[in-house]
Formats: structure tokens, C-alpha cells, sequence
């Protein structure tokens, strides 16, 4: 994908307004580190450098989304915008109904509701995104993941890690009963964005159907799963990414999506589905909590700039142009011997922390030490998805670490050049020479609940 000298293509855009960004000093970093108890949710984002903490509500708009701003039509009921979104996801989905919703998780919670799930029912993904199992685990209902086992392999090289292991899921429903809903993630977040096939969707599909159980596709980056699909699944090289998108859609019940994603805006989400039942319930409980059902906790402009960048995302050369910035970030690293997931995801690259730095217990957060160096030594934000995120408390005190221990550098859409990602390359190097000098990090104040989010570090002195 890369040309032979290593470049990058440029980009299929040009630069019409820029938000300028700020060097910082390690002292200064140092300092407002400690301010922050070491955790970066309480770092001011103008202090950071690059901001790689996640690739949602960040992409940068096009000039026709920033139009169809001034387009926004703010009536209370049936606005025009509604009907332009309308449109466009019944041309990219095929589904009958569409419901928007102020961001993916409040879509979530509406098909959660709308599925009467409570502590009897049972809910089965490849790999449920943290939201997604919190507003099912909230209902009561419990939520399994069945992703196959090569995802949990960090090097081992796979063209669809993010897929759902059919016999797991077949072998759970003919010897543990009754399954509700069945998700697949479309591309597998957890894994940083390791893409599903077509293959595995119809296969899913069939058992879904064949037993009666609802389908949903969580969608969030659908564009970036379906450019996977063309480049790795031969039977579909000859179809565009939206002939892809429509295939994925035909054979799933419905979709909930978060538009902060391939949307290409900064808020936003919707649910589509065929159902008449299931689209009445979602919109009687969605008056009460998000919104009319032709705004769902947005304003008219919002869904305009929705409808045109679900347009955009599936445009060939923004696809090609967007894998190939993720798979020269991958060579770049790779090059300096660097462990991170492999292949390269659709929106990260996550960093395998536990090889990074196999001097750093899972007691001492190797990932998240990893995010504070990458931030200390080069202004970088990153995502620690190890022991702090997912790490759980057993009943007797002790403590169950999650298999992987990864920090996701997220590459937001359309913002940053080639030139930040040699900086971000260079700067993952410089780290790696200077691993062994990298130290665990010990909780000082654990809020318990989403503990990433308030929890409180220092750094244990070097032995
Ligand atoms: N599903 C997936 C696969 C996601 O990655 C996210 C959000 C959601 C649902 C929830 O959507 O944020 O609009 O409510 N992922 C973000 C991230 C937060 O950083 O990966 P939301």
C-alpha cells in the first residue's frame, strides 16, 4: 500500500484551517504529571502535544460538512436534516427505520430497553466495547465475549482477528439455552480495530436467524471494516467500500452506531433497523430520555453534518489514504522492533506493554507507565487499555489482570500529517532505548468504578 520509498500518498484533501499546537518542556510535563496524579483525563488538552487518546469525536470536518452546518434546520419536529440523514442511512444500510441519538451509547441503552433485557437474558459479541457491556451488564442481562482466540495472540498475524468464533457461539446456544441479542463489532475496538469478514457476519447471520435471535451490527467504524473486506476477502476486491457497507447491513437485524467515528463528526449516533415492534418501543422510551425522534439529542445541524460525512467515509480514496497513514505508522515501528498488535488495526496501533516492558509487573501497571513515559518524554496521549481499565477486584482482595496489556495510539481522522507521525514514530523508538529506565506505577487512590477515568498514581522509585 505504502510506495516503494516509503512515502505516504498525500493525502486526498487540502488544509483550509488549522488549530495550532503547543511544544511543552519535559519539566513542565513532569510537573503537571504529578499535578494530575499521573493520569490524563485531569491533563489540560492544550498541554498536550499529540493527541492520540482516541480516534472519536475528533476527525477534523470537511468544508461541505462545515456548510451544511449553516444548513441546519433547528424546527422542533421533522426537520429537514432528519430527512437528508434519512436518506443517506437508508441508502448505505438498506434498513427501513432510523432513530439518532446524541452519541452511540445512548443507542445502546435504547436497544437494551427496547430488548427488555434483564438479569434472565444472555447476550453474546465477538468483543463488546466497555459502553456496550456496561448499559447490558446495567439492564442485568449478561454479556459474553466470543471473539476468536487468534486476537488474543499479539503477534500472530490474521487478516480478520475481530472475528466471532462460530463454534463458541453455536456450541453456547445448544448447551446453555437462550441467547437475546447477538452483536458483532464492526471493527473490534478492543483489538484495535482488527476488522470482521463477510464471511463471518453470514455465518452469524444464520445462526442468529435459524434460532430467532435479534442482530446487531455495533457500527461505529463500518467504512474502515468494509475497506478491509475489499483488501482481504478476494471475492469482494471488485465492489466499492458502499457496496461492501450494504452487504455487511443486509445481513444483520439492524445497527447502532456512533457517527464520532466513521461519521467523520465530533457527536452523534443513530440506531437503523427493519423491526416495526422494536423502532416503536425505542421510540416511545426515547422521548423521555434523548430527545423527539426526528433530533435525538441533536441539533438539525448536527445530523446534516452526520448525512455528509457518512457520504465522505466511503469514498475510495479517503479509505485508501486513512489505511495507508495506520500501516506506515506500523512499518515505522515495526522497523525499531517495536511489539504492538499485529496486523495493523483500522483506527490504532496498540503497543503490547507487557513486552514493552517486561520488567514491569501487572501489579505495576506496565501500560499505563508506558502512557505516563509517552507523555513525560514526548507530549504524546495515549490510551491504556491494561490492568487499570480492565484489571477486576476478586471477592478475596485479589486481583484478576487482563491477558493484554495494551496502550492504543489512536490516529484521529484527517488530522494529523505524515510529518506528526515520524515524530510519533521516533518518539515510540527513543523510548524503547530507554525502556529498562521506565518504572510500574502504584494506585494512591482507586475510586474503584471506571477507575481510569479519577484514579490517582505515583511512580515507584527505580530499584
Ligand atoms: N461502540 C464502539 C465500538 C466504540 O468504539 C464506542 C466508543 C462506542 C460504541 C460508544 O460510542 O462514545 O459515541 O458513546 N469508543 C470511543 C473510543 C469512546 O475511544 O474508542 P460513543
Amino acid at each position: 500500500m505504502i510506495n516503494d520509498n516509503e512515502k505516504l500518498k498525500p493525502p486526498p484533501y487540502k488544509i483550509k484551517v488549522v488549530e495550532p499546537i503547543k511544544k511543552t518542556t519535559r519539566e513542565e510535563r513532569k510537573k503537571w504529571l504529578e499535578e494530575a496524579g499521573y493520569n490524563f483525563f485531569n491533563i489540560a488538552a492544550e498541554n498536550i502535544y499529540i493527541d492520540l487518546l482516541t480516534d472519536s469525536g475528533t476527525s477534523a470536518m470537511s468544508d461541505y460538512q462545515w456548510a451544511g452546518l449553516m444548513l441546519g434546520d433547528e424546527s422542533y419536529a421533522q426537520c429537514k436534516n432528519f430527512f437528508n440523514l434519512q436518506d443517506v442511512i437508508r441508502d448505505i444500510t438498506g434498513y427501513k427505520y432510523f432513530i439518532p441519538t446524541h452519541q452511540g451509547r445512548s443507542a445502546e441503552n435504547l436497544i437494551c430497553y427496547a430488548l427488555n433485557l434483564d438479569h434472565t437474558k444472555v447476550t453474546i459479541s465477538n468483543q463488546f466495547f466497555d459502553t456496550t457491556r456496561a448499559n447490558i451488564e446495567t439492564s442485568g442481562a449478561k454479556a459474553h465475549d466470543f471473539v476468536i482466540s487468534e486476537a488474543y495472540k499479539p503477534s500472530l498475524i490474521h487478516d480478520f482477528k475481530g472475528n466471532l468464533d462460530i463454534s463458541a457461539l453455536e456450541n453456547y446456544i445448544k448447551n446453555e439455552g437462550d441467547v437475546s441479542l447477538i452483536v458483532v463489532t464492526v471493527t473490534n475496538n478492543a483489538g484495535g480495530g482488527q476488522p470482521v469478514s463477510l464471511a463471518n457476519i453470514i455465518e452469524v447471520s444464520r445462526i442468529a436467524k435459524m434460532n430467532n435471535i435479534p442482530f446487531f451490527l455495533d457500527a461505529a467504524r463500518f467504512a474502515e471494516n468494509a475497506y478491509f473486506i475489499k483488501l482481504r476477502e478476494k471475492e469482494y476486491h471488485e465492489l466499492s467500500p458502499k457496496e461492501i457497507a450494504f452487504k455487511m447491513f443486509s445481513y444483520a437485524d439492524g445497527c447502532m452506531v456512533s457517527a464520532k467515528k466513521d461519521g467523520l463528526v465530533n457527536i452523534g449516533g443513530f440506531i437503523a433497523l427493519n423491526d416495526d415492534q422494536l423502532y416503536r418501543r425505542i421510540k416511545e422510551r426515547m422521548t423521555v430520555i434523548e430527545g423527539f425522534p426526528t433530533y435525538g439529542g441533536l441539533a438539525g445541524r448536527d445530523l446534516e453534518a452526520i448525512a455528509r460525512g457518512l457520504t465522505e467515509v466511503l469514498q475510495e480514496d479517503y479509505l485508501e489514504y486513512r489505511h495507508q497513514q495506520l500501516e506506515y505508522l506500523g512499518k515505522g515501528l515495526e522497523k525499531g522492533g517495536i511489539p504492538f498488535i499485529k496486523p495493523v488495526g483500522g483506527h490504532s496501533i496498540n503497543l503490547d506493554a507487557k513486552s514493552f516492558l517486561p520488567h514491569i509487573p501487572q501489579s505495576q501497571f506496565p501500560a499505563w507507565a508506558l502512557t505516563v513515559a509517552l507523555y513525560e518524554h514526548h507530549g504524546i496521549r495515549a490510551a491504556e487499555l491494561g490492568s487499570v481499565a480492565f484489571g477486576r477486584k476478586k471477592d478475596d482482595g485479589s486481583w484478576i489482570y487482563p491477558e493484554l496489556e495494551q496502550v492504543r495510539l489512536a490516529i484521529p481522522r484527517r488530522v494529523y500529517s505524515q510529518e506528526h507521525l515520524n515524530y510519533v514514530i521516533d518518539s515510540v523508538l527513543d523510548l524503547y532505548k530507554h525502556r529498562i529506565e521506565i518504572t510500574g506505577m502504584k494506585i494512591i487512590d482507586d475510586p474503584g468504578v471506571l477507575r481510569h477515568f479519577t484514579a490517582r498514581f505515583r511512580p515507584l522509585e527505580q530499584e
